[in-house]
């Protein structure tokens, strides 16, 4: 299979009778999600994108791709968030780990550089600087089209296009990913006549890579997004037609909410491969802001290992005992290499020649499963097949599922942020935004 999950490791934590008995409400929240019954339910045209989307779009996707691989050294990625997150976990994801360094005669497809996910004028300048006199082009995604720090970084690297191909060539170096209808993004396509996609009304961003948010950015990369697509098709059958006991997202929704439950209220994402990073970062993303609201929710934090074995490996071993971890096994990770054998040991590790480094990491990985289990920390285990962009599509559909039927299953909406709006208001404000004049004068008073 694609995707398993295997709680094999659970059993100290979970008796048998647990799964059987929280079954009824997973169904439920399952149910509330499939039929639309649940709060929110605008918001779940992510359910069968999969299989219903634009194809008109995504061949005109798959063209601007192509030009860009023709015409560009660099493709700059301008989004934040959920607008950023899902290209940068697919293409790391999908590439070796040292695919954005290799030398312009060494690769087949651009660069994929990302801007405006945060307001750092020295980053902003860093990038400027790789990018040197090299040809580029631009995809600035942006749902709502107003967003502060997409829109900085786009103003700059807009500037930048018109100063090096003047104003004619530079809008057709400009890709735009908005909404269809509203938003300034959306205002300036229609003023300067640049290619551009839709951000569908019924995705949020947390669940948009497998939209233009995503899919733009991952063609660039030399990626087969049709294979992805069907991915993700496959699981989207998968896990709307399978009961529980056979249904991977269904299970990783009832086991992480049965040890929420218990106490454990931080969920651990690990990986093995360096190249996941930004797979938890996207992880955290879609559960934290889906979950993390009314109060309650599971804190979804990260590690990568062996990495951070030796950093957070301590308080993960013997912390305060309210952790759980999920750690994604990749079954057959694209590349290996042997443990030289040089017939000395003063390094002290002969003992693995005629090993490889893929071997010495499964190890570790059973060894860190045991002495956490142990140390008092629960495991779900997450087997992904292979780095490929079929299984990545199922993978993305198996979270983006449990983590919506988990947020049902905890009686939270899981499709809105209204939280994030708060810090934004006093950022306006001190910004000195027009509107947001009152709102200055109280900070101030206040401080
Ligand atoms: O999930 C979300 O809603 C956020 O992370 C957004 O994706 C992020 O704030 C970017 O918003 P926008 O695409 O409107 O620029």
């Amino acid at each position: 299979s694609y995707l398993n999950f295997d709680a094999s490791a659970l059993e100290k934590y979970v008796n048998k009778n647990e799964l059987n008995e929280i079954k009824p409400m997973v169904n439920t929240a399952k149910d509330l999600l499939m039929s639309g019954n649940g709060v929110e339910s605008q918001m779940r045209q992510w359910l069968d994108l999969p299989t219903n989307y634009d194809k008109a779009e995504f061949d005109r996707i798959k063209a601007a791709a192509k030009n860009i691989q023709a015409n560009s050294k660099v493709l700059v990625v301008i989004g934040i968030g959920g607008s950023y997150l899902g290209a940068k976990m697919a293409i790391d994801y999908l590439h070796e780990s040292y695919f954005n360094y290799l030398p312009d005669d060494k690769r087949e497809f651009p660069q994929i550089l990302f801007a405006g996910n945060s307001i750092s004028g020295s980053y902003i300048n860093s990038l400027i600087k790789i990018i040197g006199n090299r040809d580029f082009s631009v995809n600035v995604i942006s749902k709502s089209g107003t967003t502060t720090e997409p829109s900085i970084a786009f103003r700059i690297f807009h500037k930048l296009l018109i100063d090096k191909y003047g104003v004619k060539d530079a809008n057709k170096r400009i890709y735009v990913t908005t909404d269809a209808k509203n938003g300034s993004l959306r205002q300036e396509v229609k003023d300067n006549g640049y290619e551009s996609f839709i951000i569908p009304d019924g995705v949020g961003g947390r669940y948009s890579v497998l939209t233009p948010v995503g899919l733009l950015p991952i063609a660039v990369s030399g990626v087969d997004i049709e294979a992805l697509m069907n991915g993700a098709a496959q699981a989207q059958s998968e896990f709307a037609e399978k009961p529980l006991e056979e249904n991977a997202a269904l299970k990783y929704a009832a086991y992480r909410n049965i040890l929420y439950r218990k106490g454990y209220t931080n969920e651990i994402f690990e990986g093995y491969e360096p190249n996941l990073r930004y797979f938890a970062e996207w992880w955290k993303q879609l559960a934290g802001e889906s979950e993390g609201k009314d109060f309650k929710g599971i804190y979804p934090t990260s590690a990568m290992f062996s990495t951070d074995l030796h950093s957070l490996g301590q308080y993960i071993q013997q912390g305060r005992r309210d952790l759980m971890e999920t750690v994604i096994k990749i079954q057959n990770p694209p590349m290996d290499i042997d443990v030289p054998v040089t017939g000395k040991n003063g390094d002290g590790i002969q003992y693995l020649e005629g090993k490889t480094m893929n071997y010495v990491n499964d190890k570790a990985f059973e060894s860190v499963i045991l002495a956490h289990t142990n140390g008092g920390v629960p495991n779900m285990i997450i087997n992904v097949k292979d780095q490929t962009p079929f299984t990545l599509g199922y993978a993305i559909y198996f979270f983006e599922f449990a983590i919506a039927v988990s947020g049902y299953l905890n009686g939270i909406n899981p499709f809105n942020q209204p939280g994030v709006e708060d810090y934004k208001q006093n950022m306006f404000a001190l910004l000195g935004k027009p509107g947001y004049e009152d709102l200055k004068a109280k900070i101030n008073k206040e401080r």
